[in-house]
This record gives structure tokens, sequence and C-alpha cells, in this order.
């Protein structure tokens, strides 16, 4: 009997010095400590014991049990924490880090004024049409009423990627296209990019966002051409704003004209933004050149329209007080950022 004991803790040490893995500690567990571990048995090998020794007896196993279990436990808990220790070493967590923030990408400001243009447009009914970006000669001069001879069509401001292919020089281009493809009345608005070879500078670029707006029907006069765009411009930019248009020259509208408004910035009294002028260039507009509703099969005997374009990169830097438009496509990300 006392010689069990003894085994058994020598036993239990010589275990416990190769119990390695969290199964192991709970096979050890079941082994000394378990319903039929080895305590167990010593327990039960008690009523054998001669009763007077019983008491000193049992205050041996038990003490032994107590220690045994200590003993577990303890590995039990360092166990557990090492494994824990080189999760986190091999996670390489700093738990202590706040928590880093997650870049969200968001709208390029030109997209988002044009988002807000459309929405204007879209409220007095003009639904949203795009042209294509590379197009025809046709489309972009030709049925616009500009002849092979128009100074327009000169190499150094086209881009010409074939024989009479190009990127197109106006939002214009998409004219003719939906009076293919729809009848009157038509109210389309198409906003998109356009190209010029230009030099680069802080006021001008090669590509460039334009927007057209163009309405044909029975009886468009060019009285409703400047109530559309008095209410454009002044829900665009303040309830205040006044138009003012200039006879100007497009070969596909006539009469044509450009559209000023009253300075944003000095509200008409005269500062750098409009060049002491009280005045801002925003627009070119006009009805549509018989010629065109004719390209595009629309009887001009029966149809009038109107039609106008206008630069948006201008309108969002004036807007936004951003004085070069080479930053809308620099993509620096402190810029573009503050406009999230
Ligand atoms: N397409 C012209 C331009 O790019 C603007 C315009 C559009 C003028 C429609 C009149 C009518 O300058």
């Amino acid at each position: 009997m006392q010689t069990s004991l003894i085994d058994i803790r020598s036993q239990f040490d010589k275990d416990l010095s190769t119990t390695k893995t969290a199964a192991e500690v709970e096979a050890l567990k079941i082994k000394f400590l378990g319903k039929k571990g080895l305590i167990q048995d010593l327990m039960k090998g008690l009523k054998e014991v001669d009763p007077a020794e019983r008491p000193a007896r049992g205050k041996e196993i038990n003490d032994l049990k107590e220690t045994i279990t200590r003993q577990i436990d303890e590995l039990f808990l360092s166990q557990s924490s090492s494994e824990l220790k080189e999760r986190l070493a091999r996670e390489d967590i700093d738990t202590s880090l706040p928590g880093r923030r997650r870049f969200l990408g968001k709208k390029h400001l030109i997209s988002q004024v044009v988002d807000e243009m459309l929405q204007i447009l879209g409220k007095m009914g003009f639904s949203v049409q795009v042209g294509p970006d590379i197009d025809s000669e046709f489309y972009n001069f030709e049925a616009l009423n500009m002849g092979p001879d128009h100074p327009a069509r000169d190499m150094q401001d086209t881009f010409y990627i074939a024989d009479q292919v190009l990127l197109r020089t106006h939002t214009s281009n998409v004219q003719v296209r939906v009076m293919e493809s729809q009848r009157p009345p038509i109210r389309v608005v198409s906003p998109g990019k356009a190209f010029r070879n230009e030099d680069i500078s802080a006021r001008s670029h090669v590509f460039f966002h334009q927007l057209e707006a163009f309405y044909v029907d029975k009886n468009v006069t060019f009285g409703d051409l400047l109530a559309t765009l008095e209410q454009f411009f002044k829900q665009l930019f303040h309830p205040d704003v006044q138009i003012r248009v200039r006879p100007s020259y497009f070969p596909f509208v006539e009469p044509g004209m450009e559209v000023d408004i009253n300075c944003i910035s000095c509200k008409g009294a005269g500062c750098s933004l409009c060049k002491q002028t009280g005045w801002l260039e925003v627009a070119g507009a006009g009805m549509v050149h018989p010629e065109v509703l004719r390209f595009g099969g629309v009887d001009p005997e029966e149809y009038t329209g109107f039609a106008w374009g206008m630069g948006i990169d201008r309108m969002v830097m004036l807007k936004y007080g951003i004085t070069d438009i080479r930053m809308f496509t620099e993509n620096d990300i402190r810029f573009l950022e503050q406009f999230a």
C-alpha cells in the first residue's frame, strides 16, 4: 500500500515531464484524477487498511490528490498562455493599437457635379443619353453643319485616330444620333468627355467634360431656351443668379449665342475671377439649325429645337473655387478627398 502511493507519485512526475499538448494534459488528468483513475484506486483500497491507520492514510491520499490537481492546473494554465503568446506572435497583432481606418473610394468631384446637373435637368424632363468618345467626322462635324472646309475641323484642334475617325471635340456629336434613334419630342441631356489638341495650362486641357442639352419638339422657342438656361443656373449656383446672352456663331445653331451668368464670386461688382467684368461665360447655345434637323431626319418646317453645351470642368471650378483644371486629372488623393 505504502509503496503504491509512492509509485503513483513518481509515475505522475514522470508523466508530467513528457506532457506537452492540451490533449496530453487532458489524458494525464483522466489517468490520475478520473473516476477510474489511480487516485480513485487508492481510495478504494482504503477499506482494506487497518481502521486505526485509515485517517492518516486517507490524509496522505488526499494530499497527493491535491498536489496532482494543482500541478495539472498549473500546467494547463501555463500551456494555454504560451499557446496564446505563440498565436499572437504568429499573427503579428498589436492588440494595443487603435483600429486602422479603411480607405473608401468616393465619386470624383466632376461626377458629383454631373449628377447634380442631371438631377436638375431630369426634373425638367430631360433624360440622359450618352454619345461615343471616339466618333466619325460625320457626327462630330458634318451632320452639325460643319463642312469639310470648316476651320473647327483643323488638324491642330482635333485628335484624329484614323481617316475620318476622331476623338470627339464636343458632346454635340450626340445631337444627330438621338434624332436618328427617336422621334420628337426629344429632350435629352448628354454628359461626357471631349478632347481638343490645346496647350495644357491651369485653364485649359486636352481632355475635359461637357454637358449637352438638346430639345426638339413643335413650337420650341428662344424663350424656352432662355427660361431653361436661367432655371438651370439658378438651381446649380444660387437662386439670385442672372443670365445674359450675347450673339455668337456656332454652325449648328441659328441664332447662336454665348451665355453668361453674373459672377458668383463678386455678384457682378467686378473681381479677378470675372476679370472685372461682373460676368462669367458659361455656355454656348442656340436654336438648332434647320440643316442639323434635316440631317437627323426631322422636318424643320414642322419642328424647332434648342441646344446648349457647356464645359463642366469650368462650372466645377467656379462652384468650388478651384483655380487649376489639371487638378481634376492628376488624381492627387489629397485634392480628391476634400470633396468626398
Ligand atoms: N458644342 C459647342 C462647343 O463645344 C457648344 C454648343 C453646344 C454651342 C450647343 C451651341 C449649341 O463649344
